[in-house]
């Protein structure tokens, strides 16, 4: 039974850029609220919507995007290949291929739903299964190659509903000392970084050690390694065999964060409602930074048309009298407008930053990556807006 701690309101589809003949139209909105399961853990939205109306043959979000996760993959694909050497690797949301793309095509399998993206990678000769990932598509798998010993997701499992479905899956299809490993955005980095920004339609969960941990006990497994990492605003990788692979020891990584995660009270309902209770204080101190410079007449942008975003554009009311419209990198954004908000996205340039004041960072997990790209702009004066750790302008 879950308990609610965080009500982020009325809130439409994330990743639903609107073209201009649609913001005219009905759109469709869902209350996004969050609550916090205390038999196994987990932390999750309350109100799911159907993966057919999220992940569809018009998901725009391409890992391919940014240079950070470009490079990550690359940096990824070389130590899986070095630690594991896989004789057949499945990849579950492999969306445009910017990790796959660096392993063997004979020994590798995509699994992706969103059909413009398993276009791609089926057309870079990877074979692909444009399906959701659960048992009756693990069953074909298994029945059409050959052994699988290792499965790895990035940012996709937490976007699934049924999660005993997801790890029963990956126990079904594993050859018998294969390992999985995911890694999702860190509740423990969430709650410290109050970014409720993790939340919308498609993050249905956002994991711990403490859950993913209860999580595949169930299918006989259990998580022996784990890396904290910087992508995703602060996520885990979680390194998970079976429990009767009596070859590998788990590591002390995993019995450190495991103790991390209990001293801050993920076990607890209290700490959710405080960090709901920091939350809501967040919002007026961020409508606050806004509202003031409106006054002072300053062009404030936004930087990166994030699904994050339209959790705080949203939940914080910042529309178009706020924000003179945002810009983004992305084809499938450029020209659209903003989900419940409807500020338009503007396709991003080099001197985009020209003559605007303050830009708010919506891509904030890409700070590095942009701070060094506005480099001349930061120099000249130009400002970020940002919600995380708390509101401020930097
Ligand atoms: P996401 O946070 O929903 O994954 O989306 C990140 C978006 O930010 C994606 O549409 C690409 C965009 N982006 C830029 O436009 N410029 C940038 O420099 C970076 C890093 C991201």
């Amino acid at each position: 039974m879950y308990k609610k701690f965080l009500d982020l309101g009325k809130q439409p589809l994330a990743n639903k850029f609107l073209t201009k003949t649609e913001i005219s139209k009905k759109e469709d909105f869902y209350n996004l609220s969050i609550g916090f399961n205390k038999k196994n853990n987990l932390v999750s939205i309350l109100k799911t919507i159907s993966s057919k109306r999220m992940f569809n043959d018009k998901y725009p979000y391409r890992s391919s995007m940014s240079e950070t996760m470009k490079n990550y993959f690359y940096e990824l694909s070389k130590k899986i290949i070095k630690e594991f050497n896989p004789s057949c690797f499945l990849e579950i949301g492999s969306n445009d291929g910017t990790l796959i793309k660096n392993f063997d095509k004979k020994k590798s399998i995509c699994v992706e739903p969103c059909k413009n993206h398993a276009k791609i990678t089926t057309k870079m000769g990877y074979k692909t299964y444009p399906k959701y990932w659960n048992l009756s598509l693990a069953k074909k798998i298994k029945k059409e190659n050959k052994k699988i010993d290792l499965i790895y997701s990035a940012n996709t499992i937490s976007h699934i509903h049924d999660l005993t479905s997801v790890f029963k899956s990956a126990e079904y299809v594993l050859s018998k000392n294969g390992i999985l490993i995911i890694e999702d955005p860190s509740l423990l980095e969430c709650l410290k970084l109050g970014s409720y920004d993790q939340f919308y339609n498609e993050h249905i969960h956002v994991f711990s050690l403490l859950s993913i941990s209860k999580l595949v006990r169930k299918q006989n497994m259990e998580v022996y390694n784990i890396e904290t990492l910087n992508t995703a605003g602060g996520s885990i990788r979680y390194y998970i065999k079976r429990k009767v692979n009596k070859n590998i020891r788990i590591k002390k990584s995993v019995l450190l964060l495991l103790k991390k995660e209990k001293k801050h009270g993920l076990d607890k309902f209290k700490t959710y409602q405080l960090f709901g209770k920091k939350i809501r204080k967040s919002k007026q101190k961020l409508r606050k930074i806004f509202i003031n410079l409106k006054k002072q007449n300053k062009k404030i942008i936004s930087y990166g048309a994030t699904a994050k975003s339209c959790t705080v554009f949203n939940y914080c009311n910042l529309g178009k009298n706020l924000i003179d419209y945002v810009v983004d990198t992305t084809p499938e954004k450029i020209d659209k407008y903003t989900p419940g908000t409807h500020i338009k996205i503007k396709k991003y340039k080099k001197n985009s930053l020209n003559n605007v004041d303050y830009a708010f960072l919506s891509a904030w997990n890409f700070k590095d990556e942009i701070f060094n790209k506005e480099k001349k702009y930061i120099k000249k004066g130009i400002k970020f807006i940002t919600h995380t750790p708390k509101p401020r302008i930097i």
